[in-house]
């Protein structure tokens, strides 16, 4: 197999900004971008050479994005298959259709997973309100998810009687969902792997998440966990990625339990919310990675140079009165600031994220938490 050298042009899926920050890596090493997105204000279109408005569905679009580019990658799982399939037949697509088609489907996603032998909580498929009320009457206190479509928390319904599981079928649009239960949790990590086609992998430090109403609030690596959990995240992350062949980057959330076991929560075949702390924390950060392992290029170390966290600053914080006081959060010289350069703050939207640096990951977090709350009054 031959590298996709700088010069050539990566084609991405997805504009957000994942696809933007994929985008200024490639730029740094001198690759062209070419970006499909449904939305003309996407995120990573002023980081594009060329882009193009398209539904994912769209079959002749994202043939077209193939052939304007060497190789194409993704940065959302909710491209179709069709898609997918037909730009494979203009350029290397990677990750490929059928990796997607393992994660895409949260119910697929699940099966294979338990296939496979890889640890997962309990849970049940259900197709209808009847289903999804016996599941919880087996399981209790549950989530109820859609196998599609769903992200940052969106697509699910917290259940904790079979009575409510008419309103949780409504709630989901009444489409196939899996009903987890509900796990009493130690701690949320993750893992990121970056692999090439031929094989060759990198596993990163596991990253330590903190969610608020299910969307990721804040973020650190190294996490502060022992040396045996790290061991057996890392197991768990690799045999994953090798039993799924991924092409690229593959983040692998793990729920902690009280009881110390790790289970694999979902899979994202693409850079990650808990993995922008690469930027500062590690050697070589997702989203140059990236570029490196779909262009099948040498993969760079993701030692720790330096602990860092993040925290997301979503749309609530903008005000009608203006924008979060960015001057004041950067008075402490460890912060960096990270926009993603979107118009509207709509509340629950990821408009950007603050990183930290600190001698120890607890001061990186702490000092992101100060420059937090230094944005609003
Ligand atoms: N079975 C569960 N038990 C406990 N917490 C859960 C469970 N499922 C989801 N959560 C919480 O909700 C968050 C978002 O759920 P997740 O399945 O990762 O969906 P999303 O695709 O929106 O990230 C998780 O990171 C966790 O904090
Ligand atoms: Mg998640």
């Amino acid at each position: 197999m031959q590298p996709i050298l700088p010069g050539a042009t990566i084609g991405i899926f997805g504009g957000g900004q994942l696809g933007r920050m994929i985008a200024m890596a490639a730029r740094s090493f001198g690759y062209g971008i070419r970006v499909l997105d449904p939305d003309p204000s996407a995120a990573a279109r002023p980081l594009a050479d060329d882009s193009i408005v398209a539904d994912f569905a769209d079959v002749a679009a994202a043939a077209a994005l193939a052939r304007s580019s060497d190789v194409v990658t993704l940065e959302i799982e909710k491209v179709a298959l069709a898609s997918l399939r037909a730009a494979a037949l203009y350029a290397p697509t990677r990750p490929g259709a059928n990796v997607l088609d393992v994660v895409q489907d949260r119910g697929r996603q699940k099966a294979w997973l338990v296939s496979q032998g890889f640890p997962v909580g309990h849970y049940r498929l259900a197709s209808s309100a009847e289903s999804i009320g016996e599941a919880v009457s087996t399981l209790g206190d549950s989530f109820a998810k859609s196998c599609t479509g769903g992200y940052d928390g969106r697509g699910q319904f917290r259940l904790d009687s079979p009575a409510e599981a008419r309103k949780a079928w409504t709630w989901l649009g009444e489409q196939p969902c899996i009903v987890e239960k509900a796990l009493d949790l130690e701690a949320e990590i993750s893992v990121l792997i970056a692999r090439r086609p031929g094989g060759d992998l990198v596993v990163y430090p596991p990253a330590f998440n903190h969610h608020e109403d299910r969307v990721l609030a804040w973020s650190v690596i190294p996490a502060p966990i022992s040396a045996t959990l790290t061991a057996q995240a890392h197991e768990i992350g690799r045999g994953i990625a090798g039993q799924l062949g991924v092409e690229g980057l593959l983040a692998v959330e793990l729920f902690l339990t009280r009881d110390g076991t790790l289970l694999v929560n979902e899979l994202a075949p693409r850079p990650h919310n808990s993995f922008h702390a690469t930027e500062r924390a590690c050697i070589t950060s997702q989203f140059e990675q990236a570029v490196r392992a779909v262009c099948d290029m040498p993969l760079g170390a993701v030692d720790v140079v330096r602990p860092t966290a993040i925290a997301n600053l979503l749309g609530d914080l903008w005000k009608e009165d203006g924008a979060p006081n960015f001057a004041r959060a950067l008075r402490d010289s460890a912060i960096r600031l990270h926009l993603y350069g979107k118009r509207d703050a709509r509340p629950g939207r990821k408009m950007g994220h603050l990183s930290a640096t600190g001698a120890t990951s607890a001061e990186a977090v702490e000092r992101v938490h100060a420059a937090k709350a230094a944005l609003t009054p």
